[in-house]
């Protein structure tokens, strides 16, 4: 029985940087026990709680997908005290895990529908385990069509190079690259997310759209979303609140009767628009 207040023993398996200012790392875990391992049962959008003895324990979202077996991987952009203990670290460090904790991309719902990802910089991570989780071979045929739509400052900034090559070589995937400056041997889009979004236009019926990114992206997104038809129920966001527990017991987290940590930190826009404005 999976205890949450209890970190579950990892080592660090690799190390790869991300981004070209080397302040983005994606960390791959294996569990010491191998209860620990079956235990941790997530979908995409699920987040843990990652702890280092003695220096601190911060939320990310899991960027591995569950078809993934036998680790997890976290992506960590180096803000502060833990994030940056975080980069210091090395391959075979201990790190604890609590969870998996939040509700995550709600997968059993959205089969059946066309599938929308859009993601604007670094707030990729659980996108991409979507993605790889839709794209799965077990996965793939009880979703419709899926379109991936991702923006970064400049090519330096786009995260998981290795996995968006192999996405472009599939034919049951339209992936959209953009940058927003022109750059010199950049053949993909360039422009901003939002009139990216516009330019292919998805169909909004019986589609699901994905957004994540920073808060002026999901805002001139949704707006185009709205023109393309795309209901409130049609648009999820994921919240990036302050977080102590991620268990619902603290109060660190709350919009309004809402703990982003348990009730989250997925919501349909519909759902966002009920919360007092907090977030
Ligand atoms: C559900 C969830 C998923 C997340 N997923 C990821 C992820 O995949 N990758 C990732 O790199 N980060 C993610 N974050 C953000 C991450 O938790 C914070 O960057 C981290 O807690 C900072 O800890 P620190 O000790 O390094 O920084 P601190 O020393 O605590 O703070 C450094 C700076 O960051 C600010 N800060 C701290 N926490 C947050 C926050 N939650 N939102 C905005 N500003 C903050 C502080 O005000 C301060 O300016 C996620 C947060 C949540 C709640
Ligand atoms: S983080 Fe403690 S209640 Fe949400």
């Amino acid at each position: 029985m999976l205890d949450l207040y209890i970190p579950m023993l990892t080592n660090i398996k690799s190390i790869t940087s991300e981004n070209k200012v080397n302040d983005i790392k994606t960390f791959e875990f294996v569990f010491q026990n191998d209860d620990d391992l079956k235990n941790f049962n997530y979908v995409p959008g699920q987040f843990a709680e990652l702890s280092i003895i003695g220096k601190g324990e911060c939320p990310i979202g899991i960027a591995s997908s569950p078809t993934e077996e036998g680790s997890v991987k976290f992506t960590i952009k180096k803000m502060g005290t833990v994030t940056s203990q975080f980069h210091k670290s090395e391959v075979g460090d201990v790190v604890g895990i609590r969870g998996p904790l939040g509700n995550g991309w709600p997968v059993e719902d959205m089969k059946g529908k066309d599938i929308v990802v859009i993601g604007g910089g670094f707030a990729f991570s659980t996108l991409r385990s979507l993605t790889e989780y839709i794209l799965h071979k077990d996965n793939r045929d009880k979703y419709g069509k899926l379109t991936v739509i991702y923006g970064n400052r400049d090519s330096g900034e786009t995260l998981y190079k290795f996995d968006l090559e192999k996405w472009e070589k599939r034919d049951d995937i339209e992936l959209v690259l953009t940058i927003d400056r022109e750059e010199e041997g950049w053949t993909k889009k360039v422009g901003f997310v939002a009139p990216v979004v516009k330019e292919v236009s998805p169909s909004s019926k019986n589609a699901i759209a994905v957004v994540c990114g920073p808060p002026i992206m999901i805002k001139t997104t949704i707006a185009v979303l709205e023109e393309l038809e795309f209901g409130d129920e049609q648009i999820l966001n994921s919240l990036e609140m302050r977080m102590k527990c991620g268990v619902g017991k603290c109060g660190r987290c709350n919009i309004g009767n809402k703990y982003v940590c348990l009730d989250g930190p997925v919501f349909s826009l519909a759902e966002l628009k009920k919360l007092p404005n907090e977030y």
